[in-house]
């Protein structure tokens, strides 16, 4: 596959402190890559180093095979869209759409063709004679959107464009940034810190902790195969459980011991040999416990803490061997606090990790 963004051992500083170094990222043609950190990761610096509103202190950016690190922003072939839409007030949609373009020569009739393309996608076109303050959150954010659209660039960058937005539109231009990508198919790179968006838009994630790339792969196996701890524990809610405890050997196989409780690992593809005797983390997500039906063939005791019926799910806390647990059940499965319970873990979808290095097993 072709690059479309290429980093190659970026570092940045500001001042003495050092926010990023020696970052290597390929970003491939067409893919929607997302970067998903806590505030203060670096997320918005490495976007920002991308689009050229940074000076780098080290290492080189490519766009499209063209070396970039001491272009202008306007000459990158990029678009970007921040939290804040930054409309100008005193201008209507349309001319909100069109400054940029006329500053940089485009030809009316040229101009007329890209807004009338990008109203379109945006679903905006009635709006275009109105000014920013006659618009809705959601609909200004539409126009900030359309504003990189016309540029007709090779690659969008977005620093978390739905965060000032409330819960429900949020939702509705999460799928609409999808469907974008879809009909587009440019390049884009998203920053976010809320895994859902992270989750549902995301070809690729690079998950961040302090200036450095944790993971970098498909959500699918980001949820699944979390890297190290931190991924496991910043990917998920509520939380990946996790039961701290050592390695034995039962049955002449390899298990998970925690307070005089042991588990099977049969079903656990381990990267390495599991050897008696290693602190590890055992991980288990909510909704991977089987709670009194379907058990596998080792059977746990629990009772039930508290419930928290959510209306197509369940989340029960459970006490299980002097831990407290979270479990994901169907909505229409009740239980009261105090009434025990069996559960079985499935391995084939836990996680492992040495509890120094916090690496998976
Ligand atoms: N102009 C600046 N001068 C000094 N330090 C800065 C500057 N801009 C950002 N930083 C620091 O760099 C680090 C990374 O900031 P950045 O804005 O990239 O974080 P972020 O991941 O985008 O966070 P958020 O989710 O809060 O937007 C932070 O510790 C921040 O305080
Ligand atoms: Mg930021």
């Amino acid at each position: 596959m072709t690059s479309s963004v290429s980093i190659k051992d970026l570092s940045l500083n500001f001042g003495s402190v050092a926010v990023l170094e020696n970052l290597n990222l390929e970003i491939n043609d067409g893919e929607f890559l997302v970067l998903l950190g806590s505030s203060g990761c670096g997320k918005s610096t490495l976007l920002n180093c991308i689009a050229g509103l940074l000076d780098v202190s080290a290492g080189q950016i490519f766009i499209k095979g063209k070396n970039v690190t001491w272009e202008e922003p306007k000459d990158r072939g990029i678009g970007m869209v921040f939290q804040s839409y930054a409309l100008y007030p005193q201008m209507s949609v349309e001319k909100n759409l069109s400054f940029g373009l006329k500053v940089a020569g485009v030809p009316q009739p040229e101009i007329d063709k890209r807004i009338a393309r990008a109203s379109e996608i945006l679903q905006i076109q009635s709006l275009l004679k109105r000014k920013p303050a006659a618009l809705s959150g959601g609909q200004r954010q539409r126009v900030a959107i359309g504003r990189a659209l016309v540029r007709d660039v090779d690659v969008f960058l977005f620093d978390e464009p739905l965060s000032n937005l409330d819960a429900k539109l949020r939702s509705e231009l999460r799928v609409e940034i999808k469907r974008l990508h879809q009909s587009l198919n440019n390049t884009m790179i998203y920053v976010t810190h809320d895994q859902i968006e992270a989750l549902t838009l995301a070809d690729r994630i690079a998950i961040m902790k302090s200036g450095i790339i944790q993971q970098l792969d498909d959500p699918t196996t980001i949820y699944n195969q979390p890297r190290n701890l931190f991924v496991a524990g910043f990917i998920g809610s509520p939380s990946m459980n996790f039961l701290h405890g050592e390695l034995v050997e039962k049955d002449g196989k390899p298990a998970f011991a925690t307070n005089g409780v042991t588990f099977s690992l049969d079903g656990y593809s381990a990267l390495e040999p599991l050897k008696p005797g290693r602190q590890v983390v055992l991980g288990v997500r909510p909704e991977h416990v089987k709670v009194n039906e379907n058990l596998g063939a080792e059977v746990h005791d629990a009772t039930v803490d508290i419930e928290e019926p959510m209306g197509a799910d369940n989340l029960l806390w459970l006490k299980h061997a002097g831990h407290t647990m979270s479990v994901r059940i169907n909505g229409s499965r009740r239980f009261k606090p105090g009434t025990p319970l069996k559960l079985s873990f499935d391995m084939g979808l836990a996680s492992l990790f040495d509890a120094k290095s916090e690496l998976r097993l």
